[in-house]
């Protein structure tokens, strides 16, 4: 376009017809470019809009920002913690009550560094701490397309935290030392496809929110993914380190695939929170984007030396033997007809209880929880009516509970620890 101005201003049309044609002809080159130029700049803001989109998917935004039933991305959910209830702010374009005043840097900003626009530490119930591995180009995009959307007035609570939690230089301390700020930074001897899955897994999807042990601060230990109970949620987000949890490395790059994008395979359900993040979320991974985080997760068991745990014990006691057999006919009567005799389940519609890595985890905790509170697998493109399963909470009491539980961790091929009424007692309440 420059080019054009400067013909036109070098050009004198005044003094000849000839001027006068050549003055008209630059003029009309001059207005296409600036249409043309226009048109490029946005497309390519509609092209920014259409991956910030799909970005804003995969970091799941929309699930916290967004109450049941609410308005999307207008916020008002409240996030339990054991600091506080913390509400999540309104992040559509309204200038009152939103975003609609933020530029680019103040949205950097916010989820690099976890500063608000007016500089107010932020705290990572907003999980920054996984989001400031994000690159920058990637923030604008989301920053674009949330810009885009409808903005909407609504003024949320504001958060209720207890002392001394709620003080912003306690805040300050705890950022210095467990807040690292950094665009991930690629690993060289790793493949193309590696390293996207790792930075989608370590930002974005920020997967160790959950998957982490935490301290007494809130802040995940040095080792992240190695498996925790959710702050706030009364549910274990196993390791994805290790084959005894939730490792994928004696899996083939399908099967993790089809788990992480419909959340039903032939030997693992994902429930809960995990289901949820199926549904809202991974489920829009493309493709290539489910292939290179599989390939991450995939990675991640390679120093793991435990195997599947072959027969801890013996059954031989009388008592333990009368245990399992009083659970065997809670079994019959109440679970058989899905899970089946054998525990193999329905491909794709009953999991398998037998050779389920979610059963005999450990912590009983989530195996206790699908069972009081039943369930549904996500909802997915791939498996858009699931089978679901009744809660058994108002049917069977707290010891038939742990002896149905205690039953199936040890059925079939399956070994794991006895599970007691009071394990039941305490896996009740908390968020889901
Ligand atoms: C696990 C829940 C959770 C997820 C997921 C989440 N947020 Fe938030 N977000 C919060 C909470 C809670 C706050 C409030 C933090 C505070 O006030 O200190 C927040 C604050 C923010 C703020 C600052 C708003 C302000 O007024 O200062 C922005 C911007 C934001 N989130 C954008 C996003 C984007 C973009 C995503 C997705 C990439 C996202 N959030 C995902 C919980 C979440
Ligand atoms: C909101 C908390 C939360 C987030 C975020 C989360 N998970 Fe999970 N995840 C869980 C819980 C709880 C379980 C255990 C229940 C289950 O097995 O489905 C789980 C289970 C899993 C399993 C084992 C599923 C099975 O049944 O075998 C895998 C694999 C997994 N998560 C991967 C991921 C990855 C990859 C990410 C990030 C992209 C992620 N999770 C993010 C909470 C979470
Ligand atoms: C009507 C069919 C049905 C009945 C009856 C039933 N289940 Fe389920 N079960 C399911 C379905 C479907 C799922 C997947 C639910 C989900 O993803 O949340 C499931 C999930 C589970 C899980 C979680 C597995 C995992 O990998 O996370 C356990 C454990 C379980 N059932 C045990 C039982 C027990 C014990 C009983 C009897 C007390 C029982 N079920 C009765 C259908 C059933």
């Amino acid at each position: 376009m420059r080019y054009w101005i400067m013909v036109l201003s070098v050009i004198d049309y005044r003094k000849s017809i000839a001027s006068l044609w050549i003055y008209i002809i630059s003029l009309t080159f001059a207005l296409l470019t600036i249409t043309a130029e226009i048109m490029a700049s946005e497309a390519e803001n509609s092209n920014a809009v259409h991956y910030g989109a799909y970005l804003a998917r995969i970091g799941n935004c929309m699930g916290c920002h967004t109450t049941k039933g609410g308005q999307p991305f207008a916020g008002g959910r409240r996030l339990s913690t054991s600091f506080g209830v913390f509400i999540t702010p309104n992040i559509t374009p309204d200038k009152e009550t939103g975003i609609g005043l933020w530029n680019q840097q103040d949205f950097w900003q916010a989820l690099h560094q976890g500063r608000s626009r007016d500089g107010r530490l932020l705290y990572p119930a907003f999980p920054y701490t996984e989001y400031t591995k994000v690159a920058r180009q990637d923030a604008d995009a989301i920053f674009a397309y949330l810009q885009s959307l409808p903005p909407v007035s609504q003024t949320n609570p504001s958060h209720d935290i207890f002392f001394p939690y709620n003080s912003e230089s306690l805040l300050a301390v705890w950022r210095a030392l467990y807040f690292k700020e950094g665009v991930y930074e690629p690993e060289r001897s790793k493949s193309a496809a590696w390293n996207r899955g790792a930075y989608l897994a370590q930002g974005l999807g920020h997967c160790s929110a959950c998957h982490t042990t935490r301290n007494a601060l809130g802040a995940s230990q040095n080792e992240t993914l190695t498996g925790g109970q959710i702050m706030g949620m009364n549910w274990y987000a196993p390791s994805l380190f290790s084959h005894l949890e939730a490792g994928s490395g004696n899996w083939e790059i399908d099967e993790i695939v089809a788990l992480l994008t419909t959340g039903i395979t032939k030997r693992a359900v994902t429930s809960g929170p995990m289901a949820t993040v199926v549904r809202q979320s991974l489920q829009y991974l493309s493709q290539e984007d489910a292939l290179a985080l599989a390939t991450y997760l995939k990675s991640l068991t390679e120093n793991d030396t435990s195997s599947v745990p072959g027969v801890h014990f013996l059954v031989t006691t009388g008592s333990f033997r009368k245990h399992l057999e009083l659970g065997e006919k809670i079994y019959q009567e109440y679970c058989q007809a899905c899970h089946g005799a054998d525990g193999k389940g329905t491909p794709g519609t009953y999991p398998a209880l037998d050779g389920n890595r979610g059963v005999v985890m450990d912590s009983p905790l989530n195996v206790i929880r699908s069972v009081l509170n039943g369930g549904y697998p996500p909802t997915t493109a791939g498996n858009s009516r699931p089978y679901g399963m009744p809660p058994f909470q108002q049917i069977l009491r707290n010891e038939e509970v742990a002896l149905v539980v205690s039953y199936i961790r040890n059925a079939w091929g399956n070994r794991a620890s006895l599970v007691r009424a009071l394990d039941v007692d305490r896996s009740k309440g908390g968020d889901d």
